[in-house]
């Protein structure tokens, strides 16, 4: 079973995650999860399969036997989004240079950037949660929406700041972020651990 929060619309070329990026056939990977608000901008996730475990998911998982499905809307603007990276995917080109871009910064500003490197949610390892709570808070105040990582979503004494790029963000901006995230952490007191 393979996560794809991260790598749908991501890695590969056109966007088409793990399966392109290593050339996988389609069913080289039994179970595939991932979320609809990443890549895709909505909300909710999906899992694909087989179609005799997708069928017994539809008897069994709670959001088929109770009535919390996703919404249509929400689906709809899914697939839509689907369709639009189907038919132009050159935003994963510019999203994979802006990838590379907020890395080459980062690593050249000495941050920590914990196992990221290819894909769009960039970590940057603060330590307390306390400290990544108030280094997101004066990031908003300075123009930057980033929100923090803290226990228990990551081990404990081990937060970050989850910097998330774009195909539309401009070198400018990634810059402008870097330097604010640098600027923001000197005002505070926070020594921010090196890579
Ligand atoms: C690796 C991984 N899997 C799954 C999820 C869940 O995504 P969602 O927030 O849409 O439930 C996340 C969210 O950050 C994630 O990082």
């Amino acid at each position: 079973m393979v996560d794809e929060a991260h790598s749908a619309c991501v890695i590969g070329k056109n966007g088409g995650g793990v399966d392109e990026y290593f050339g996988l056939e389609p069913d080289d990977i039994d179970i595939k999860m991932g979320t609809l608000s990443k890549g895709l901008g909505t909300c909710g996730g999906y899992l694909a399969g087989s179609a005799a475990m997708i069928e017994y998911l539809r008897y069994n998982v709670p959001g088929f036997v109770f009535s919390v499905g996703i919404s249509p809307p929400v689906a709809a603007a899914a697939l839509a989004a689907v369709r639009l990276l189907r038919a132009d995917p050159s935003p994963v080109a510019a999203l994979q240079r802006n990838i590379a871009y907020f890395v080459k910064k980062a690593r050249e500003a000495n941050l920590n950037i914990c196992l990221a490197g290819e894909t769009a949610i960039i970590p940057i390892l603060v330590g307390g949660d306390t400290e990544a709570f108030r280094l997101s808070g004066m990031l908003l105040e300075r123009g930057v929406s980033v929100p923090p990582a803290v226990y228990p979503a990551v081990p404990m004494g081990k937060s970050r700041m989850r910097f998330c790029v774009t195909s539309d963000h401009k070198p400018e901006q990634i810059d402008f972020a870097i330097e604010q995230l640098l600027e923001a952490a000197k005002e505070a007191g926070i020594e921010l651990p090196e890579a």
